[in-house]
């Protein structure tokens, strides 16, 4: 599927919502809510097996979902302001908490994700950094958007589940 030319149109996150989806442990979705498929702009048929990675927002600094998979893989969850692209090049913002399901042995069996709106006072702030770690992996690779991040977590003294929780 060829991706969507992004466009500056925002659309806005209805308040008292939240957008609900499960993934197998590839990534590729399997359930989506009501929500979901209306923001996405994507009819259910579309969405369903395809990678989550249809919604990926060339604004998003790749070290953000790097930091993601390696945490849910480990089995822990990981919380991300994300930055999603619609079918019609539209944007909208979400606070994403992404966990994963485990079997009756312990083992991962996929991934489930709960996001809701965004607040517009902390995005200034996260727009301001993904701008700044995304030119960074530009230049100089997602290596040096790694450290760059560690460096701000290190300066706040904080690690970086305490800091997105923080402000
Ligand atoms: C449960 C779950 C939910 C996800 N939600 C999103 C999302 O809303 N937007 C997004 O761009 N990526 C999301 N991802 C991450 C994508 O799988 C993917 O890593 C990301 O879009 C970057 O694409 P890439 O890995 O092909 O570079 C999610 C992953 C999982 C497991």
């Amino acid at each position: 599927m060829s991706k969507p030319t992004p466009n500056n149109n925002e659309i806005v996150f209805p308040e008292n919502n939240i957008i609900v989806s499960k993934t197998d442990t590839k990534g590729k979705i399997t359930y989506c809510n009501e929500l979901f498929i209306q923001m996405s702009g994507y009819e259910e048929e579309k969405l369903l097996g395809q990678p989550h990675n249809i919604l990926r927002h060339p604004d998003m600094p790749r070290i953000v979902f790097k930091l993601l998979w390696e945490n849910i893989q480990s089995g822990n969850e990981m919380n991300a302001y994300i930055k999603n692209l619609t079918k019609d090049g539209s944007y909208y913002w979400v606070f994403a908490n992404v966990t994963p399901s485990f079997d009756k042995d312990n083992k991962i069996i996929g991934y489930f994700s709960v996001r809701r709106k965004a607040d517009a006072s902390k995005l200034e702030f996260i727009k301001n950094l993904y701008k700044q770690l995304l030119a960074t992996e530009k230049n100089q690779g997602m290596e040096a958007s790694m450290k760059q991040l560690q460096n701000i977590l290190n300066e706040k003294e904080l690690s970086y589940e305490e800091f997105i929780l923080s402000f």
